[in-house]
């Protein structure tokens, strides 16, 4: 076991802390494969993971970028995680050299961190995935063709939808965006904007604070039809808990696919880049999404308990909020 500093980085606080925040920047864009493996929310940034575990094996007077890539060994020592969450910091221990263990209270959050671990002695998943490309892939590609309204074939990659809702006071029906504007991008500086009046997407800079639609009409890009969890009536401004519209309707929320982000249709790329393009959904858009609902339909007359047909359990669920 390598002898570690009496004084290092970490009790210093001396780390480069703008330049690590460079590298941070990257890694949220290209995350690590191993953490791609599943999804888990808030999970720390392998750089901070490691700038710390690295900090703690560097003496004060020592360069830290010099051990940042050359790595200090954490050969014969233990870490513990007793809140491991998305397991980076065991994982990256590990990846030290590091004998690891970790604790949580939720079980998804241990057999996610559990299953990172055992990555390495996984046999290749290559040609799992190209069986699953040939089964499952196959029947769901189809449903994942775009077209606009121009009839330019595409392939979907986000469907954005939108809560319908009917005024309790005018009857007047509008769609409770809580925000018209739908997605910006600082590095192409753009951002995308539904239109209050017709529902189209308009593109314009990302710093632009109302935005032109064909139809006449302009929108303030920070309003929306939303106050809170309040529905609010463009036409006559009456507000109503969108929460409450279920009970209050005596049927399910209704919702509409407004919008579509697609790329150019063709053989799978993994950097989709500049092709992706963000824009009101076509009627071809809405029938894909119709066609896969009848599928899933048909499917579970085939296999009655394909979905699966039980309420979700409210058991240990600690909030109030619609399961
Ligand atoms: C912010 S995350 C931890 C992030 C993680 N340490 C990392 O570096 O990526 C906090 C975690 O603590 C867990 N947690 C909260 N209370 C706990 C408790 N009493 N015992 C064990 N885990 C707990 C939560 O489930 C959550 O996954
Ligand atoms: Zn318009
Ligand atoms: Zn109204």
């Amino acid at each position: 076991m390598t002898k570690f500093p009496d004084r290092s980085l970490l009790d210093d606080g001396d780390l480069p802390v703008v330049g690590l925040a460079r590298l941070a920047s990257r890694e949220t864009v290209r995350p690590r494969d191993a953490y791609g493996a599943h999804k888990w929310f808030a999970r720390r940034l392998a750089v901070t993971a490691r700038s710390l575990l690295v900090a703690a094996g560097t003496p004060s007077d020592g360069s830290f970028w010099k051990s940042y890539y050359d790595a200090p060994s954490y050969e014969g020592r233990t870490v513990l995680d007793p809140f491991l969450g998305g397991g980076v910091m065991v994982l990256e221990a590990s990846r030290l050299g590091a004998d690891v263990h970790g604790v949580d209270v939720e079980p998804v959050a241990a057999a996610i961190s559990s299953f990172q671990g055992r990555l390495r002695s996984l046999p290749p998943l290559e040609p799992v995935l190209a069986r699953l490309c040939e089964t499952v892939g196959s029947r769901l590609a189809p449903y994942y063709r775009a077209r606009d309204e121009e009839g330019c074939e595409e392939t979907l990659l986000h469907a954005f939808w939108v809560q319908v809702v009917k005024c309790a006071e005018c009857r007047h029906e509008y769609h409770a965006h809580p925000q018209f504007r739908l997605a910006s991008d600082g590095i192409i500086d753009k951002q995308w904007v539904v239109c209050r009046g017709c529902g189209d997407i308009n593109q314009a800079k990302k710093d632009a604070k109302t935005v032109g639609c064909r139809c006449g009409v302009r929108t303030t890009v920070s309003d929306g039809n939303m106050d809170g969890g309040a529905g609010v009536c463009p036409q006559c401004s009456h507000h109503q808990k969108l929460i409450e519209e279920a009970v209050r309707t005596g049927a399910p929320p209704s919702f509409r696919l407004f919008a579509v982000e697609t790329i150019p249709s063709g053989p799978e790329r993994r950097f989709t880049g500049a092709g992706r393009k963000i824009r009101a959904a076509s009627s071809f858009d809405r029938k894909m999404f119709a066609d896969a609902a009848a599928a899933a339909v048909a499917i579970e007359a085939e296999t009655p308990g394909a979905i699966p047909p039980s309420p979700l359990p409210r058991a240990g669920v600690m909030d109030q909020r619609v399961l």
